[in-house]
């Protein structure tokens, strides 16, 4: 049998590449740069596979074909609200994430954001690049304490478990939880973590909020104005899940009046454009979609998404399917 053709959008760690193009017929996109409406159109005409990633976006329309030779879409990345599931489902094509093996860094750097904006990093190390550091002195950028204080998790699935192994064991933090449906009472157990009703009950009890639920048009601007309006006044944001999930416009003016603590953001409502607003909070750090980005983790999504497509194309079910 004819190996099975296969379009990789972006340019994947070399050792996967090399591994994929054993397999199957493999196409690369060289020049990685994200796909348009019209080329993402011509790959699901062309290919049995298309292997796209956060950057590619799959919007009803594309899916707009009769007959695509594509059957699976074998994303590179847990998140998929850049694909319109229903769209590919009613082509036939199958669509798959990346599970698992991204959490552990996605909460590493959900943890360093929520120290660098306690601790004022990117103030300080902008301070000192810019030779305006004069010295200590007792009342220099005074910070946030974190070993202790109470954060508050939305979305408690693996990466949000995962942030909270590293605040309560490592800093020894209290942990209150929202989730949809309510969490298994053992896990909650596990962080000595209490599940709350609500995010508008969570948001006043706690001293750092982090994201980790799904973005998409079920959570698009789940934080606005009212809800940054619940945060405590030197409450911190922090934001390693979808751009989408908070009012960026809003988050600006809570950080340009001081009506929140401070922000950390990874990923942006339609990156990687930034707003000007943003740009010049201090308060703020931001850093470039960057939570995946190890050399292991990223050879493991890529591991896991040829797994997903041999099973595939084996005639099995693919263990990530998730439509
Ligand atoms: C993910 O895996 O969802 C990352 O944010 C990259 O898409």
């Amino acid at each position: 049998m004819a190996q099975p053709k296969v379009l990789l959008t972006r340019r994947w760690p070399e050792a996967i590449e090399a591994r994929l193009g054993e397999v199957f017929d493999l196409t690369v996109s060289r020049d990685d740069l994200p796909l348009d409406a019209e080329q993402l159109k011509a790959a699901l005409r062309d290919y049995d596979a298309v292997l796209p990633t956060v950057t590619d976006r799959l919007s009803a329309p594309i899916f707009d074909l009769t007959n695509p030779r594509t059957k699976i879409l074998g994303n590179f990345g847990v998140g998929f609200s850049h694909i319109d599931l229903t769209a590919a489902s009613a082509c036939g094509i199958a669509v798959t994430n990346t599970p698992d093996v991204l959490s552990e860094c996605t909460a590493d750097l959900a943890m360093t954001l929520l120290l660098m904006v306690a601790r004022r990093a990117g103030e300080g190390e902008r301070e000192l690049r810019n030779g305006k550091w004069t010295g200590w002195r007792p009342t220099h950028m005074i910070g946030k304490k974190v070993s202790g204080a109470t954060l508050g998790i939305v979305g408690f699935g693996r990466i949000g478990q995962a942030m909270a192994r590293r605040a309560h064991f490592g800093f020894g933090m209290k942990i209150v939880v929202q989730n949809i449906p309510a969490v298994a009472p053992e896990i909650l157990a596990e962080f000595g973590a209490e599940q709350v009703d609500s995010i508008d009950e969570l948001l006043p009890r706690c001293d750092f909020v982090s994201l980790h639920c799904p973005g998409g048009t079920e959570n698009h601007h789940l934080i606005d104005a009212r809800r940054l309006g619940l945060m405590k006044p030197d409450g911190c944001l922090i934001n390693t899940a979808r751009g989408e999930v908070i009012d960026q416009q809003a988050l600006a003016q809570a950080l340009w009046f001081g009506t929140i603590g401070g922000a950390g953001l990874d990923v942006f409502e339609g990156e990687p454009d930034i707003p000007y607003a943003l740009l010049g909070a201090d308060s703020l750090v931001m850093l470039p979609h960057l939570g995946s980005a190890t050399r292991e983790t990223r050879d493991a999504m890529g591991l896991r998404v040829m797994e997903n497509l041999v099973a595939f194309f084996e005639g099995r079910e693919p263990r990530d399917r998730v439509n």
